[in-house]
């Protein structure tokens, strides 16, 4: 009996230890994040307000990461406000997002560059890779939904320079009109792409545009040195508090399917993962940054679990078949035939026993 419980932990062991080699990344870029980290998105119905502030996210996991150059990913070149957090969830319906990170206020209004601006990337197509952005090897003047077939991958892009802080900004009436994924009064746009030189607005394509493209996100951002107020118009100028040390918050949701038909959309799943990487710009030492000077959080894809309703955090990685669960029932089983048999030895030799004495056992 012992021994077949030490066999069982045993084998337990060795699965386990299979599914954690099987994460590591190969290929031809490499550093040194951690393979091995995912991003949860639990289901929590009726909590998340888009309003960029972040209070009704506190009961909900975050992860920490360092930002490093995503064209030299290296920990000596970090940005020097620290980890960026991000929070994911979802409502069966919509999935929102949380970024945080330190920075000091910063803002020149209509200047894109010279505030902070933070992008979100995801796989569609099953070749596109993180580096290079879907990977595709064809160059701006050639690329095409044919020659790049399976490369693509989604991006949302904010650039704060023109929204008001916990203004809501993304898809609106009047671009959504025009079937495509801009957002001409705050800059928060839906755009798919092959490589870095091949990224468009959804509906917007190299050869032609289709105009049954939406850009389905909104998002908001705010300042925690910002007061707290009814509501900031423009005249307010809440731009004008210069230099103070705070946090930034982003917050952003999308509906889990979109009516994408082009492939320009990465479609998210309850109870599969997908995959992500979330970018960062900062105008650091004053300076304007420019597109390719970004902080990215890993330099690989991370992959974002979509949780069903009463999943537990760390049951979605796909784990080999003998997964926890079947193992501890199995056990038990074992344990339960163990003491059936004692139970049946003990009746045998105590004829008077009666079957209600189970319970004392
Ligand atoms: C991805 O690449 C593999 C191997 O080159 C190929 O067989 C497959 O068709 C590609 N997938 C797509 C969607 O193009
Ligand atoms: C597609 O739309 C963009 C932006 O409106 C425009 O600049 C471009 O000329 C259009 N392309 C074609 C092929 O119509
Ligand atoms: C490529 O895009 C064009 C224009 O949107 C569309 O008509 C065509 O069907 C697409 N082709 C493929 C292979 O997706
Ligand atoms: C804020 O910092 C920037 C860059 O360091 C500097 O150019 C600017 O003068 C500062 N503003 C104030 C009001 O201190």
């Amino acid at each position: 009996m012992v021994g077949r419980v030490l066999v069982l932990v045993t084998i337990l062991i060795l699965a386990q230890t299979g599914s954690l080699n099987s994460h590591q990344e190969s290929g031809e870029w490499s550093c040194d994040s951690k393979a091995d980290i995912h991003i949860e998105a639990e289901f929590k119905p009726g909590r998340i307000t888009l309003d960029g502030q972040v209070d009704d996210w506190k009961e909900i996991d975050g992860s920490a990461f360092s930002l490093l150059p995503a064209l030299d990913p290296h920990s000596d070149k970090a940005y020097y406000g620290g980890k960026m957090t991000l929070k994911a969830s979802h409502d069966g319906k919509e999935i929102f997002f949380m970024l945080q990170v330190e920075g000091d206020y910063t803002y020149s209004e209509g200047y894109n560059d010279k505030a902070a601006s933070v992008a979100i990337m995801f796989q569609i197509g099953e070749n596109a890779s993180y580096h290079r952005m879907g990977g595709c090897e064809e160059g701006r003047d050639t690329c095409t939904n044919k020659t790049c077939k399976g490369h693509e991958v989604d991006l949302m892009h904010f650039s704060i320079g023109k929204a008001i802080p916990g203004r809501l900004y993304g898809g609106n009436p009047v671009d959504n009109s025009e079937g495509n994924g801009g957002d001409r009064f705050g800059h928060l746009v839906d755009l798919y792409g092959w490589n870095p030189h091949c990224r468009y607005l959804d509906g917007i394509g190299p050869s032609a545009n289709d105009s049954s493209a939406q850009n389905d996100w909104k998002g908001t951002w705010w300042h925690s040195s910002l007061t707290h107020h009814s509501g900031f118009v423009k005249d307010d100028s809440p731009y004008s508090s210069s230099n103070q040390s705070g946090a930034y918050y982003f917050e952003f949701s999308r509906p889990l399917r979109t009516m994408d038909r082009l492939q320009q959309d990465a479609q998210f799943t309850i109870g599969r993962a997908s995959k992500m990487s979330v970018a960062f710009w900062y105008p650091v030492d004053g300076k304007p940054w420019h597109g390719s000077g970004h902080f990215s959080i890993s330099c690989h894809w991370i992959p974002l679990n979509i949780l069903p309703d009463g999943s537990e955090l760390t049951d979605v990685p796909k784990r080999s078949p003998w997964d926890t669960a079947t193992a501890f029932s199995l056990l038990f089983s074992v344990v339960a035939f163990g003491i059936s048999i004692f139970v049946g030895h003990r009746v045998s030799r105590t004829k008077n026993i009666a079957f209600t004495q189970m319970d004392n056992l």
